[in-house]
């Protein structure tokens, strides 16, 4: 079977990944938010996965905004980093599994969750950040091979938390199902709170960020009750992406480890939040 050794929380901010493409990680601004990276990155260095999965939101670069499927999975074997306006960032394609993904697609649309099925896709920063902040210099490749999970947070109406949180326990079900012995990292990214546009561009609530960095631990269930309106209305018209996270963390067990969190305000407009947990039952946090 295919075990989930670890889930990932992580804000996916472009600049984040700019900043590192720049070698800017050390300037004034930046350099609080990087070093909060640290112990998550060494302990992930310490365990690297077979297989990880990236729960994300593209942002209209990989997909048109005329058809947003709420949700769906990568099956290639291969996802090219999308160009978003200043040409494709220079870190490596992201290689997949299309063994684990189509195994994946099979039972959870045998569960009634219906995904899209991407047999091509550009992944955007939402994927690639992610990536780097897990593994800062990859080198020639990433770590290991992914499958995306999309999930639309960008249109109106976007999946309930609740319905987010109950594709994570079927996901959670169809890793375990998986016939290989393979370990499997999972990542949910996006947020925090933030808004872009709008009377309340800008709006950021550390108060409900750091209920939620603690609560995605301790009672995923309750933040899964929040409605759509009220995630908009605490966490900002694109901090509804924190939804993302309750993918993540219905695949991991009820109790799982902490092994670091760190929040950091701003990154660009948004609060940066990271948070790694540790799924292996019995494991010393
Ligand atoms: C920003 C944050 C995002 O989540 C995103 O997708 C794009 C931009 C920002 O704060 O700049
Ligand atoms: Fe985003």
């Amino acid at each position: 079977v295919a075990e989930v050794i670890w889930g990932l929380a992580t804000s996916h901010v472009p600049s984040i990944g700019a900043a590192m493409d720049r070698g800017k990680t050390e300037a004034p601004h930046w350099k609080d938010l990087f070093d909060g990276y640290a112990p998550a990155r060494a302990w992930l260095a310490e365990h690297r996965p077979d297989v990880a999965i990236v729960v994300y939101n593209d942002h209209a670069n990989g997909l048109d905004l005329d058809i947003v499927p709420t949700f769906g999975i990568g099956t290639a074997d291969r996802y090219d980093v999308a160009d978003e306006g200043y040409g494709p960032r220079q870190v490596p394609d992201v290689v997949g599994h299309p063994d684990l993904s189509l195994h994946l697609l099979e039972s959870l649309v045998d569960e009634g969750f219906d995904l899209t099925v991407f047999q091509e896709l550009e992944v955007d920063h939402g994927l690639t950040v992610p990536l780097s902040v897990w593994t800062p210099d990859p080198g020639d490749a990433w770590p290991c091979p992914v499958v995306p999970i999309l999930v639309n947070v960008i249109q109106y109406p976007q999946p309930t938390a609740a319905r987010c949180y109950a594709l994570g326990q079927a996901l959670g079900r169809a890793i375990a199902g998986y016939p290989e012995d393979i370990t499997v990292g999972i990542l949910g990214t996006g947020g925090m709170s933030h808004q872009l546009a709008g009377a309340r561009a800008g709006f950021i609530n550390p108060e409900f960020d750091r209920m939620w960095l603690e609560k995605i631990q301790t009672d995923p269930a309750a933040l899964a009750g929040l409605s759509r309106e009220e995630l908009i209305r605490q966490a900002g018209s694109e901090g509804i992406e924190l939804i993302m996270w309750l993918i993540m963390r219905g695949a991991m067990h009820d109790e799982v480890a902490r092994i670091h969190s760190h929040y950091f305000v701003p990154a660009s407009n948004t609060a940066a939040g990271v948070a790694l947990f540790d799924n292996r039952q019995g494991a010393p946090a």
